[in-house]
């Protein structure tokens, strides 16, 4: 049932390119608009809504992190995030215009189960992004927008991951055209980008024997830093945490612009740092202050693995190691920077020898609080 594959995980990664085409199969009509018949929460509903609130847990709050991003680019709506285990412990302010999106690969969740019963308790709609027909999550939520990975055997998420993020884009994009926020053009153009990530994400795994090698190479390593800034911050928080949960190394993401303020003084010679580069054709500004960051650590002895898209020339000089990606705009990067991570900790938990499917203290769903 691996299909050939060493370890589940690695035939998720590998089925990556079509989750990521079957989560936009039958949500886009003929004109490239979308068509989210599924979500059965009112378009008048959807046209009051004030505010949005993501949750989730572990990858799928990853998820949602990047969701912040999209809502506000396509809505203009505040939209929070917020983990679902801390969510209903603060007084969160919520309403009936306000949207709760709860993301769970496996609908089971006991966490973000209770923060959508909480959630609509207030009276918010909740809008669930799952990955499990039926589960609990999507029974108990106003409304449900599958994601379609197939089933996700691994502990650590992947494909789910990827689908999650393709679901936050559609649903962003979704509410900007219902609403009016987001012209039909831009829904179009990012409809067809998204459209094209599939075929990207295929390019990214075709090239990946340099980064299982790296990995190899880090085996006896300590600790792993990854970096990056805007999506791209979320991107190293999941690289960590995959890390962290497969190759029991410490690996702590950070926001690079946070790197003065603490973090830098974790950097010794040899630390291995990760930075996700943002592209510079959009974040002239952004792309700068990662690339000082780059030069910075690497002043002070950190081995560099610079994952930046292709033609970015400026990060050159500064990679110890470099994983080209294609290019894509900046808001849907996260679908191609986060696979070389997948790869990278899959690759180090095997040199490390441990369980890759099934890493120790961990369960694939979470049913207890
Ligand atoms: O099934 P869910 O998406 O609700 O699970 C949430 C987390 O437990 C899950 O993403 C966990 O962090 C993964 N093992 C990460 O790889």
């Amino acid at each position: 049932e691996k299909g050939g594959y060493d370890h589940f995980m690695l035939k998720e990664i590998a089925e990556q390119p079509r989750a990521v085409a079957d989560t936009l199969l039958g949500r886009v009509d003929a004109n490239g608009m979308l068509t989210l018949d599924e979500v059965r929460i009112a378009a008048s509903v959807l046209r009051e809504v004030d505010k949005v609130v993501v949750v989730g847990c572990g990858t799928a709050f990853h998820a949602a992190m990047v969701a912040k991003y999209a809502v506000e680019h396509w809505t203009g709506l505040p939209c929070e995030t917020e983990l679902a285990s801390e969510f209903r412990y603060r007084d969160p302010i919520l309403d009936g215009r306000t949207l709760v999106i709860a993301i769970s690969q496996s609908g089971e969740t006991m966490d973000t189960l209770m923060a959508l019963r909480h959630a609509r308790e207030q009276g918010a709609k909740v809008l669930a992004i799952c990955n499990t027909n039926g589960s609990t999550i999507p029974r108990e939520s106003d409304a449900v927008l599958y994601t379609h990975a197939g089933p996700e055997v691994a502990v650590a998420s992947t494909k789910a991951f990827l689908t999650q993020l393709v679901a936050c884009y559609l649903v962003a994009l979704y509410l900007g055209q219902v609403r009016g926020s987001a012209r039909g053009d831009e829904v179009r153009d990012a409809v067809g980008e998204l459209a094209g990530i599939s075929g990207a994400v295929q390019e990214v795994l075709a090239t990946m024997e340099p980064v299982r090698e790296l990995a190899r190479s880090l085996a006896d390593r300590n600790t792993v830093l990854f970096l990056g800034r805007h999506v791209g911050y979320p991107v190293a928080l999941e690289g960590a945490l995959k890390l962290k949960e497969l190759a029991y190394m410490h690996a702590e993401g950070f926001a690079a612009g946070e790197l003065k303020h603490g973090p830098i003084a974790l950097v010794e010679d040899g630390t291995p740092v990760v930075v996700v580069v943002p592209p510079a054709r959009e974040q002239a500004v952004l792309h700068g202050k990662v690339v000082s960051n780059i030069q910075e650590v690497r002043a002070r002895g950190a081995r560099t693995v610079v994952i930046a898209e292709e033609g970015d020339e400026e990060v050159v000089p500064y990679a110890d190691h470099l994983v080209r990606v294609p290019r894509t705009p900046t808001l849907l990067q996260p679908l191609v920077t986060t696979v070389p991570l997948q790869v990278f900790a899959c690759e180090l938990a095997t040199a490390r020898g441990n369980e890759v499917d099934q890493p120790r203290n961990l369960a694939k769903s979470v049913t207890v609080e």
